[in-house]
């Protein structure tokens, strides 16, 4: 079974809601596709207003985050019910960013990976090593720790269903793309610790993205190689190589 690939823009902290609506209005034709799943992730401000835009398109919208508890004393948090109910289907759980400067941990991480799955939410799990630990040659421990952590206590049901994101620190927003033999090697090391923690079939179903300065340029490639099922795309996905990201074909 062939996976479908799935290509999702990250727009981390852009975007005001009437300028998301104008940037979904330009690249709404730009990205119009049967050929792969196609997400916008979006500044939670921003979710109530796109997902009214995509409306009929074949856009889904996800949130960069979400907290791990139901409801309650949490100010400032948003909660899976509240992206459910405003029309959300994916959330980012665990991006190097939020693990950087808002203190996520794995720990953290595998709280909102069962909370997402048990709202239907389908979370797009990051994972990356820094370059110290690329130059180290620990790269692979360190994601096959991140994996098994992220996936503590998920059944193999969700697991089949979830969205990995293999993305090297070092390439987020740097313009250094990794290699593709680079992004190959670890998305392929996860598939196989995904085999290890469940079985063959919910590793041959789950769909692991590469992220890090992707391009309309390094896309075709990188979509490529056989573990590879789609990108995570940040910078690029504010523009219009958005539209030939999702076409590289
Ligand atoms: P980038 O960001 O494409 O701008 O490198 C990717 C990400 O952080 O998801």
């Amino acid at each position: 079974m062939a996976r479908r690939k799935i290509i999702a823009g990250n727009w981390k902290m852009n975007m005001t809601p009437s300028e998301a609506v104008a940037l979904i209005e330009k690249l709404k034709p730009l990205v119009a596709t049967e050929n792969a799943d196609v997400v916008f992730c979006v500044p939670a401000i921003d979710i109530i207003p796109a997902v009214e835009a995509v409306k009929g398109t074949n856009i889904g919208i996800g949130a960069e985050n979400m907290y791990f508890e139901e409801k309650g004393a949490y100010t400032g948090e948003i909660s899976p019910a509240m992206l459910t109910d405003a029309g959300v289907k994916y959330v980012i759980i665990g991006h190097s960013e939020r693990r950087e400067y808002f203190a996520e941990t794995d720990e953290t991480v595998n709280k909102k990976v069962l909370k997402a799955f048990e709202h239907g939410l389908t979370p797009i799990i990051c994972c990356g090593e820094s370059l110290t630990q690329r130059e180290q040659g620990i790269t692979i421990d360190w994601i096959r720790q991140q994996i098994k952590i992220a996936f503590l206590n998920v059944t193999a049901e969700q697991a089949g269903k979830a969205v990995i994101a293999y993305e090297p620190i070092w390439a987020i927003g740097t313009g250094k793309v990794a290699t593709t033999e680079q992004a190959q090697e670890v998305c392929a090391a996860i598939r196989a610790c995904i085999a290890e923690i469940y079985d063959d079939a919910t590793a041959a179903a789950i769909r692991i993205q590469y992220g890090g300065s992707v391009s309309a340029a390094s896309a075709p490639e990188l979509f490529a190689q056989a573990d590879i099922d789609g990108g995570l795309v940040g910078g690029a996905s504010l523009k219009e190589d958005f539209g030939a990201i999702v076409n590289w074909q």
